[in-house]
């Protein structure tokens, strides 16, 4: 079930778990979860946002750019090993998370894209904008420590900001 949410009671305790890693929900082909330790809750537009980083090796970027929605799941009381382990380091190309990791899906209600009762602060958004790092723009220190360049690029993030049009708990009743 779903309790509606005010996120400006919960701005101190999403960005408190951001550190430690929430997760970023899309449903394109399939439901597939990935941890994100970056982002911002902010402003853009006059609408209430989250901005997300994706590098072009995941398997949610696909799965964002077919969509154009996700929701963003946070924890109330700290981090699970497991769901940490396996969406923040096995792919969607190569598992079914919500097997592995053991997620309780919420239906979800403005956008196609469901809440995850173990993670259950949940905000539902819609891209309003996205745009690739320049790799001329981002400071020397941070591109050599982020985007060492491989065979296949340096494998940079694509910003997409999501227009928070949702925001609830997910509750077990
Ligand atoms: C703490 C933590 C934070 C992470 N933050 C990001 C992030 O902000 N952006 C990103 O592209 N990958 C991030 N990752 C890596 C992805 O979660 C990981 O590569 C995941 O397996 C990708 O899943 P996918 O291929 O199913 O999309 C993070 C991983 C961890 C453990």
């Amino acid at each position: 079930m779903k309790k509606k949410i005010d996120i400006n009671e919960y701005a101190g305790k999403i960005n408190e778990m951001l550190g430690k890693g929430i997760l970023l929900n899309t449903n394109g082909d399939k439901f597939n979860s990935m941890v994100i330790g970056w982002g911002h809750l902010g402003r853009l537009w006059n609408q209430p946002t989250f901005l997300v980083y994706v590098r072009q090796s995941r398997y949610t970027k696909p799965q964002l750019d077919k969509t154009g929605e996700f929701s963003i799941s946070v924890p109330l009381e700290g981090i699970d090993p497991k769901i940490s382990r396996v969406c923040g380091s096995l792919s969607g190309y190569d598992v079914d998370k919500v097997k592995e990791a053991g997620l309780t899906l919420e239906d979800g209600e403005m956008v196609n894209v469901p809440g995850i009762l173990e993670y259950p602060i949940t905000l539902e958004c819609k891209v309003i904008y996205a745009q690739d790092q320049n790799m001329d723009a981002i400071p020397a220190e941070e591109k050599a420590r982020f985007y060492p360049e491989t065979e296949n690029g340096f494998d940079h993030h694509t910003m997409y900001v999501g227009r928070i049009v949702n925001a609830y708990m997910v509750t077990k009743e």
